[in-house]
């Protein structure tokens, strides 16, 4: 089944109760038209959130559990009702020996994993680690509201192309700059198994609309 992902960032709308409120609205919506929307919230928001909709943390350490201090562990986001996690953002990366770890720890606690990647090579890379997705994000267009699968679709075919090659099981997604159903469409057709947003939808006046519009787009 095909995904939006919906990462609120840090953005002052997508913190506490205004984070609450955009949940509710994914989660009636995914309902409504049996969708598969995920919300990445930061993590102090994933249990009040995880009522509503599905969440995938924005980030989790390797850390162990025990005496240490500060740490977003896959068990707390779990605990906490995350199904899964972002891992490598553009806007939070970790090192090749944390992404491994981190997607064993996430599928050992039968949590998904998504691996971002700046390149299809590095795409590439990652997928030998088995993730269960790969988020393929050019960083120059995260935030700038101009789509990957029009600026630059053959990133995606390319990074589909490669991942698959090195491991069919990995389901390849893109994200940056996707505002609209036609970019959604754009992606799909291209060959991605979802999309990720969160500039259009977090910031948007009427989020609502933004993201019926998003889901039009996996029709
Ligand atoms: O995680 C998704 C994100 O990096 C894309 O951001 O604002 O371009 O939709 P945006």
């Amino acid at each position: 089944m095909v995904i939006i992902l919906l990462n609120l960032k840090a953005y002052e709308q997508g913190i506490g109760e205004k984070a609450e409120e955009l949940a509710r609205i994914a989660g009636e919506l995914a309902e409504s038209s049996g969708s598969r929307i995920i919300i990445s919230p930061q993590a102090t928001d994933i249990a009040s959130l995880s009522k509503n909709i599905e969440t995938f943390s924005q980030h989790v350490d390797s850390s162990p559990m025990g005496a240490q201090t500060g740490s977003i562990l896959p068990e707390s986001a779990k605990a906490a009702g995350a199904t899964g996690s972002l891992l490598n953002h553009a806007e939070r990366q970790i090192s090749e020996e944390e992404i491994k770890s981190g997607i064993e720890r996430l599928t050992a606690l039968g949590m998904e994993s998504m691996v971002c990647a700046s390149t299809p090579e590095l795409a590439a890379k990652y997928a030998e680690y088995n993730p269960t997705y790969i988020a393929i994000e050019p960083p120059e267009l995260i935030g700038s509201g101009i789509s990957v699968s029009t600026a630059n679709p053959d990133i995606v075919t390319n990074s589909i192309e490669q991942v698959k090659a090195v491991n069919p099981n990995v389901k390849v997604v893109c994200g940056a700059g996707i505002s609209t159903g036609e970019d959604v469409r754009k992606a799909i057709e291209l060959g991605s198994e979802g999309a990720l947003a969160a500039s259009a939808f977090v910031k948007a006046e009427n989020p609502r609309a933004v993201l019926e519009d998003l889901i039009g787009g996996l029709k």
